[in-house]
């Protein structure tokens, strides 16, 4: 696939992953993008995961077309991009890797070998020229690694975004971008908005025309929308108006309170999104949470404690920064619910949160003064 007359695609469709980084479900697939720039010296632009290096080494061989690569560019290391850098070295001897002075020490770390001598170490505003195509680079650490940088090729007017921009999903599949780069952004970068703000700013002096991420579909057109969607969620702004409401039920009685405030709220035109966390996808909840400006936290006590799956639930918000939102309580136990204190206090480090003044206190089943205490709540929502 070409993605200019100079730049072809050259990576790889994962269809059969069962959970991305051994957590994030994928039923759409997962792409790793790879791409060549050929020029007077030709470049490679990261690798891909490595069951798939064989494949990934036929594709830069066919794009190369009888020649050999000079640069092998290295944006990130994680191994779901950098598992074949070795084989690259060893196919191609005479090429030369270029990273940040980190990607280096994680070269070593990973496969215990030294490239110095056949290594380019490139600070941030760095330039490579490769004939016609002169290549800046962009350090960008924390999005999502410490080593992580950006390459722009000034001539086509593209930016490499390494994991930024990324969305999971087989690219050639009808996949929703904005669904699945949110889940992929809260889910995997969530926690580095600053990081995040600081790329964006730098990226606004590059005059782009194709953002060629590491995951997911090159983007051509409108990219003010993509560029838009990820300031607002690097900067923890609600996405949309709406509630989430998230809860765990062991008997139904929790998840009845939790449906009937949606109801509550739906007749009243507020849109609400209900995740039964037990069950639902815990990535897309979470993402959903972030999405929304209004979110209801609904669990029963267990061991003195909350049902663990709300535990897990409140502690990926808070470790991506989860803040300045309103949120709404109901709690469930039969003779000594603990939902609320226990909630609160995990929620306690998240900043500018708005908690709801009505409380729901559930004993086992719904009651006349728990529906009551619903409506209130429901009325602190609209
Ligand atoms: Fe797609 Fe952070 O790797």
């Amino acid at each position: 696939m070409n993605i200019t007359n100079d730049i072809s695609y050259v990576g790889v469709h994962d269809r059969d992953i069962d959970l991305f980084e051994s957590q994030y479900r994928v039923p759409g697939g997962i792409s790793y993008n790879s791409y060549v720039i050929t020029d007077d010296r030709c470049a490679v632009v990261d690798s891909v995961d490595r069951r798939f290096g064989e494949d990934w080494l036929a594709n830069v061989r066919k794009a190369l077309n009888g020649r050999k690569p000079d640069y092998l560019i290295v944006q990130h290391m994680e191994p779901d991009h950098s598992a074949n850098v070795i084989a690259f070295a060893d196919e191609y001897p005479d090429s030369v890797l270029v990273g940040t002075a980190k990607t280096f020490t994680m070269i070593s770390n990973f496969f215990g070998r030294d490239v110095t001598g056949r290594s380019l170490v490139v600070k941030d505003g760095d330039s490579l020229s490769l004939g016609k195509h002169e290549l800046k680079f962009v350090t960008a650490p924390m999005v999502h690694w410490p080593e992580v940088m950006l390459t722009y090729d000034s001539t086509d007017r593209v930016l490499f975004s390494a994991d930024a921009f990324g969305r999971f999903g087989d690219p050639d599949r009808n996949v929703p971008w904005k669904d699945e780069a949110r889940r992929y952004y809260i889910g995997i970068v969530g926690k580095y908005g600053a990081q995040v703000q600081t790329v964006l700013k730098k990226a606004s002096a590059l005059d782009i025309e194709k953002i060629c991420p590491l995951h997911g579909p090159v983007l051509d057109e409108d990219l003010g929308y993509y560029i838009g969607l990820y300031d607002t969620w690097s900067s923890y702004r609600p996405e949309d108006e709406g509630v989430c409401i998230a809860y765990t039920s062991v008997y139904g009685h929790t998840a009845e309170a939790a449906k009937l405030l949606a109801q509550m709220l739906e007749k009243s035109g507020v849109r609400t999104a209900v995740y039964d966390l037990a069950r639902s996808d815990m990535s897309l909840a979470v993402a959903e949470a972030f999405r929304y400006d209004r979110l209801v936290l609904a669990t029963t006590t267990y061991n003195g404690d909350i049902l663990p799956f709300m535990r897990e639930f409140i502690e990926h918000l808070t470790e991506r920064n989860f803040r300045a939102r309103k949120v709404g309580l109901i709690e469930n136990g039969s003779w000594g619910p603990q939902g609320v204190k226990v909630m609160k206090a995990l929620l306690e480090g998240a900043k500018d949160l708005e908690f709801c003044a009505a409380e729901v206190k559930i004993l086992s089943a719904l009651s006349d003064e728990s529906r009551a205490a619903l409506e209130a709540l429901a009325e602190e929502l609209r």
